[in-house]
């Protein structure tokens, strides 16, 4: 009760924004200090009820609430939703921090034997145990910083029984409900040292894939989208397309690596095989933006990425006048080491020059969109999923502009109606 400002987002039950819409954020404001708004939680954790105070309080008179949060003076938006991260891992790469502030690129660490390679060996050597309270303790940060949904994928196992080990840890965060979680197979996330990627791509089809459809049709795993990284020196177009075939033939949703350090004509295949989503782009053709905003693909946009490796801006101006769905993902991983997605909304208004309601409704609906969720969550709507931040501040947008620390600006996160 007593809110400020109710940043909706869509106004009219949109389930993504494109264009100029994703400026068109939609918000309730009072302008009367005395009087804000309240939202309802139902007992299954679904907004219920979004109204002003007064309303609220005729409406519900004599209703006995389990808990309430005083929101005097303060902003509530959607829940964020990080639509990209590889939270699963154990060791850490910061010695290659080091060698590439010293000038090494990404794939030169990576064809030395580094990068992935390193972090494989330590996640195959780390226990299921070890594994789920590395995870535990990153989605934990993550949802401090405001995010209640993230998309989280496999892909340091490489091989069958690792990789299955990695979304059995994912499922397990999921089952005990750290927060939501929409689950990646990325078997092909890189060659595995002494293999061909012929080889590698042999090995999903006829391995890996088989097994996971058992641990799918049987129960005992659940997992949402198929990825590859389709790279120069990774995996090509045409064994990207061969692997993502196979996964949507077990009824997963298509959302991959693409065109990040080299234009691999990842968004036109993407495109054509209507993809849920594909990320990075940083490298995409004029042709591939044209290709994916017809698919209505999500781009999901990875700021600490190209930050990070002083990789070249996407052209997120040309994909958003395109009509091209954008999201944001925070791309947490042992190279990219950011939980926060406000730290990643800061970096893409600023080196990517996005609004800051563009970053939100990347952030929110459309991130929700790049992981088919948009029915459920990333929007303030009726029936939709009790997912937000409360902002201590007048403005939703203190939450982008003051960056880097949160402790002050987020005074409480909301997942499925409980007070985090
Ligand atoms: O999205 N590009 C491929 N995958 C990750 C990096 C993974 C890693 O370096 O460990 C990415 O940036
Ligand atoms: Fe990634």
């Amino acid at each position: 009760a007593g809110l400020k400002q109710v940043v909706q987002v869509c106004k009219n039950g949109e389930r993504m924004l494109v264009g100029d819409a994703m400026n068109d954020v939609a918000i309730m404001q009072s302008e009367d200090g005395n009087c804000g708004y309240s939202i309802v939680v139902d007992s299954d954790g679904n907004i219920h009820d979004i109204d002003t105070d007064k309303n609220i309080n005729h409406k519900y008179n004599g209703t006995q609430f389990e808990k309430s949060i005083d929101g005097r003076g303060c902003c509530v938006i959607p829940g964020l939703v990080d639509a990209h991260t590889h939270p699963v891992w154990a060791g850490d790469r910061v010695h290659e921090f080091a060698m590439k502030l010293a000038g090494a690129s990404y794939m030169e660490v990576h064809q030395a034997g580094g990068g992935i390679h390193y972090t494989v060996e330590h996640t195959r050597a780390a226990s299921e145990n070890e594994l789920y309270q590395l995870l535990k303790q990153r989605l934990t940060s993550m949802v401090k910083c405001g995010t209640t949904l993230v998309e989280c994928k496999s892909g340091y196992g490489l091989d069958t029984e690792s990789e299955l080990k990695m979304l059995r840890v994912i499922n397990q965060a999921k089952k005990n409900k750290i927060i939501d979680i929409s689950t990646t197979y990325c078997g092909a996330h890189a060659v595995p040292k002494g293999s061909t990627s012929e080889e590698m791509v042999n090995d999903i089809i006829t391995n890996q894939l088989p097994k996971l459809k058992q641990e799918i049709d049987s129960g005992k795993l659940q997992v949402d989208n198929i990825d590859v990284f389709c790279e120069k020196g990774v995996f090509n177009a045409q064994q990207t397309r061969k692997i993502l075939e196979e996964g949507v033939k077990m009824g997963l949703m298509i959302n991959f690596h693409g065109d990040e350090l080299s234009d691999s004509g990842s968004a036109k295949l993407g495109a054509e095989l209507k993809a849920q989503a594909i990320s990075h782009l940083e490298e995409i053709s004029d042709e591939g933006i044209k290709e994916m905003s017809k698919s209505h693909s999500v781009a999901v946009i990875l700021p600490t990425t190209a930050y990070i490796l002083r990789l070249k801006a996407p052209p997120v101006r040309k994909m958003i006048k395109a009509g091209v769905p954008v999201a944001l993902g925070s791309d947490f991983n042992p190279n990219a080491y950011c939980m926060s997605m406000p730290v990643v909304m800061h970096l893409a208004c600023v080196n990517f020059h996005m609004t800051m309601a563009e970053a939100l409704t990347a952030s929110t609906i459309n991130a929700a969109a790049a992981l088919g969720m948009s029915d459920t969550h990333g929007s303030l709507e009726v029936g939709k999923k009790a997912n937000f931040v409360i902002i201590d501040a007048p403005r939703w947008e203190h939450l982008v502009y003051q960056f880097g620390c949160h402790d002050d600006v987020i005074k409480a996160v909301v997942l499925g109606g409980d007070i985090i």
